[in-house]
């Protein structure tokens, strides 16, 4: 993997690791050959990676992981220096950039990760250079404030309060109105852990689930399994979030789906009154609605799941990690009907507001809710501090309401709503596209900017309307079969990526249909592109059965 200009490049003195030049590595670049190159290489990365990027790879180059891997079989770490400054930048730009994936190619277009704004490499330095800590108000100061502040503007953005409810609460230490976490991962467990902890609250003899245990509170509340209700196409972290807070990951209820991947009311609501009739033992902890389903973006009827709840006194949960900033586009914001009824909800600064990795958030209705989760010690999160740490998850935390802030600011909501209506209506354009093609099937509707497809001749898709459940299956599973070698010869060829992800088909047989999953978020991304992404799919697929023999 060293190119040859940079294995010649031989290291000329003898490194040391002394007091002085340790020192000056807190102070300014080692250097003047260091400052040079560093001034040299942050040009490109503060302006965009992207020509650089451009010039050396299409999304990925063509070295296998295999390869790769021959070239990191190193467990030692040196005891004196490997490398100065500037040949380490040098080697991570030339030898590590050119083979990391492209994800601000506008033919990257598998995956929930994409460009971002030049500026955010901007505002992430910035975050760097200040390096706060946001556990706790001695190491962050204002940004424990602005902190509060940002959280309120987006808490208004999904909950629309009235003046009065932020007055009250936007600087006040002793409410919350959602937190930063690392993902949205542990934005859902943090919003179903604050609904653990309220369902089995302190009574009588019994001091909470937090502090007793979950064994402790199934016997103070007289139960023996709780559950949560959520879509089939709920992420994963829901069941990861089971599993952690002890309730086990098997009583997350995966709820059907209906021809359009929305979760079905009828099959909630029998689950629901079996619980009630039939397990007086059970309680339902959270029933969970999804803003954008991982593998479809697709979006449950929110405000029918809100009324389930009310009715029966479930908090509700929804998990926007990826659709959540749809509510920022006039055009599309009826998507989202019925948010405001969720008592949290995820969002994902990292998927739709265009952030760098990672900025998970949760943001509750009630700006109590997160008492039961609060934390204090004698040295930091005292009672009745601004300290950020006493309910999230995270301790040291970075500045990333700095970065939200600012991103806010200068794109303003219609900035985003632009972005979001770009990713939507070029979904809707290349559904058109592939239903225009008579060797692609559409698999689903885009609802927002996923789409998942397939390859499959019109000869075959009124040979599978006709066939007799068996024949179907075998036809499907051959095809499935296709599907997934495309997928993989196309992303090992670098110039396009669709990612792929495997649906149970909408029909009485159940079948699993393997799909390609395409996700439009890149405002480079195009019709003409995504054209091209589908010529190279087919003659990926003319290639591997060149008769046609399906
Ligand atoms: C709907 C949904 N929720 C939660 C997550 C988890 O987000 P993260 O990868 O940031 O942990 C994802 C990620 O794809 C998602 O699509």
């Amino acid at each position: 993997m060293q190119n040859k200009k940079t294995s010649k490049r031989k290291e000329k003195k003898e490194l040391v690791a002394d007091w002085s030049s340790l020192i000056r590595v807190f102070i300014r670049p080692e250097n003047e050959a260091s400052k040079n190159i560093l001034v040299k290489y942050m040009r490109p990365i503060l302006f965009g990676l992207h020509d650089f990027l451009n010039q050396h790879v299409g999304v990925t180059r063509k070295v296998s992981l295999k390869d790769m891997s021959t070239c990191f079989t190193n467990s030692i770490i040196n005891e004196q220096p490997e490398k100065n400054l500037d040949s380490l930048i040098t080697d991570l730009i030339e030898n590590i950039a050119p083979h990391a994936v492209n994800i601000a190619s506008p033919y990257f277009v598998g995956h929930m990760t994409s460009a971002i704004p030049f500026f955010m490499v901007h505002l992430k330095t910035i975050v760097t250079a200040l390096n706060q800590n946001v556990v706790k108000l001695e190491t962050s100061k204002i940004v424990s404030v602005l902190e509060r502040q940002v959280l309120a503007k987006m808490h208004r953005l999904l909950y629309r309060q009235e003046d009065s409810f932020y007055d009250e609460n936007i600087q006040n230490p002793n409410t919350t109105l959602g937190c930063f976490v690392e993902d949205g991962t542990l934005a859902n467990l943090t919003a179903l852990w604050a609904a653990r902890d309220n369902l089995f609250a302190p009574r009588e003899g019994f001091e909470g689930v937090e502090r007793e245990g979950i064994l402790a509170a199934y016997n103070a509340y007289g139960i023996k399994r709780c559950v949560v209700l959520v879509s089939r196409l709920g992420h994963l972290s829901i069941r990861k979030a089971g599993g952690l807070l002890g309730l086990g990951n098997k009583n997350i209820i995966p709820v059907d789906v209906d021809n359009n991947n929305r979760i079905k009311l009828d099959s909630l609501n029998n689950i629901i009154k079996d619980i009630k009739e039939n397990e007086k033992n059970t309680k339902i902890l959270a029933i969970v609605g999804i803003a954008g389903t991982t593998e479809t973006g697709t979006v449950d009827p929110l405000e029918e799941l809100g009324n389930i709840c009310a009715e029966n006194k479930i908090h509700y949960h929804i998990d926007a990690a990826w659709g959540g900033p749809t509510i920022m586009s006039k055009k599309y914001k009826g998507l989202l009907k019925g948010l405001k009824l969720a008592d949290s909800i995820t969002i994902d600064g990292h998927k739709q507001l265009y952030m760098p990795m990672t900025c998970g958030m949760v943001y509750f209705k009630d700006s109590r809710y997160m008492d039961a989760v609060a934390y204090h010690s004698t040295y930091i999160n005292r009672p009745g501090s601004v300290d950020l740490g006493i309910k999230s998850i995270a301790g040291s935390r970075e500045a990333n309401s700095i970065i939200l802030d600012s991103a806010l600011k200068i794109m303003g909501t219609q900035g985003y709503a632009l972005l979001i209506e770009h990713g939507i209506e070029t979904a809707a354009e290349f559904a058109q596209e592939i239903k225009n093609r008579p060797d692609f099937q559409l698999i689903t509707e885009p609802q927002l900017n996923i789409i998942t497809y397939r390859i499959c001749p019109l000869r075959i898709q009124q040979k599978l309307a006709e066939a007799i459940p068996e024949q179907r299956k075998a036809i499907n599973q051959r095809l499935n079969e296709i599907t997934r070698i495309i997928q993989i010869l196309q992303r090992e060829a670098g110039k396009s990526f669709v990612s792929r992800t495997t649906l149970i088909s909408e029909n009485n047989l159940q079948e699993e249909i393997v799909v390609f999953r395409c996700v439009i978020m890149n405002p480079l991304t195009d019709i003409t592109i995504l054209g091209k992404v589908l010529d190279e799919q087919k003659k990926i697929y003319k290639m591997i059965l060149p008769e046609d023999r399906l």
